[in-house]
């Protein structure tokens, strides 16, 4: 693995030359070592190491120093958690739940697009997971039961607009853990880090018109619908599907918590 110390030596060598280092998705050590040394992530290079899609960071003379900020950072002390259910980002080590999860009828239903995932699709998405949270682009977690340890879902915050602060939840539960309450935990849990963590200052969350059961997560956990938005998603066979859309602000999350007495 490159070091911080390796990357600041090179970068120190090259003069006033810009230093570019290649790194894998799945190395992300490696990724915040370039990030601590002020490289900054340029995209994705397709296919250019052994073939599998790679990471550019480089650093210019001009560049200031490390460490690149981030528009999400680390959960504090790794997770989340109310004692009942704890988020842990999402990582290589569940690939196999993530599979089982997205055989679910509903689950692939309410996906984007609304097809079933390839094993590689799933393998990509685990292990690169943790690249996409330093770029800031995505944060995956996995929500566990937390008196057995087993996984039971997935949620996901997707910061899609940072220049106007607005990012989107989304997340499914394996159907043996339905209805005990825990995706209303998850998405509570999820939503107090979002604000008090970091930048973003709207969160929003789409439902498909049917889907009553994830409506009542986002109600529950304070969420308020505000649009209707019609063909907004890609349907199965070709069709297109409506959305309707909910947001929390700050100011609902604490409503969310301790409900205002009245008077
Ligand atoms: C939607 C989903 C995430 C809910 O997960 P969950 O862990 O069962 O949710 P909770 O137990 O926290 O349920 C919260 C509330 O929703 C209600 N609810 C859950 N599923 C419901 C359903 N299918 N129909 C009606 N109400 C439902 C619960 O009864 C509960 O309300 P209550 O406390 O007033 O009884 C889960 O059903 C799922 O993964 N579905 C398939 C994928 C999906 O729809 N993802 C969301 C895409 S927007």
């Amino acid at each position: 693995m490159i070091s911080t110390e390796a990357l600041l030596a090179m970068a120190g060598r090259a003069g006033d030359r810009r230093v570019e280092v290649l790194l894998r998705g799945d190395d992300a050590a490696g990724q915040r070592a370039a990030m601590e040394a002020g490289f900054q992530r340029e995209g994705i290079r397709r296919g250019a190491l052994d073939g599998a899609d790679a990471v550019p960071f480089a650093r210019l003379p001009g560049d200031p120093p490390g460490p690149v900020p981030r528009l999400l950072p680390d959960l504090p002390g790794g997770e989340l958690t109310d004692g009942v259910v704890t988020l842990r980002p999402l990582g290589p080590a569940d690939i196999d739940f993530y599979a089982e999860l997205h055989t679910d009828q509903d689950v692939i239903d309410t996906s984007v697009p609304p097809e079933p995932k390839s094993a590689e699709e799933v393998r990509l998405r685990c292990t690169w997971a943790e690249s996409y949270w330093l770029a800031g682009t995505r944060a995956d977690m996995v929500v566990f039961d937390t008196a057995t340890g087993a996984p039971t879902g997935i949620i996901g915050l997707f910061y899609q607009e940072p220049p106007t602060g607005q990012a989107m939840v989304g997340y499914s539960q394996h159907p043996a853990w339905r209805g005990r309450g825990y995706m209303t935990r998850a998405v509570q849990l999820l939503s107090l880090w979002v604000y008090a963590e970091t930048g973003i200052a709207r969160l929003i969350a789409g439902t498909n018109p049917t889907n009553t059961g994830s409506q009542r997560v986002l109600e529950k956990a304070g969420f308020h619908q505000e649009a209707y938005l019609r063909s907004r998603l890609p349907g199965p066979a070709n069709t297109r599907t409506d959305d309707v859309q909910y947001v929390l602000l700050p100011e609902d999350v604490l409503n969310a918590i301790s409900p205002c007495a009245p008077g």
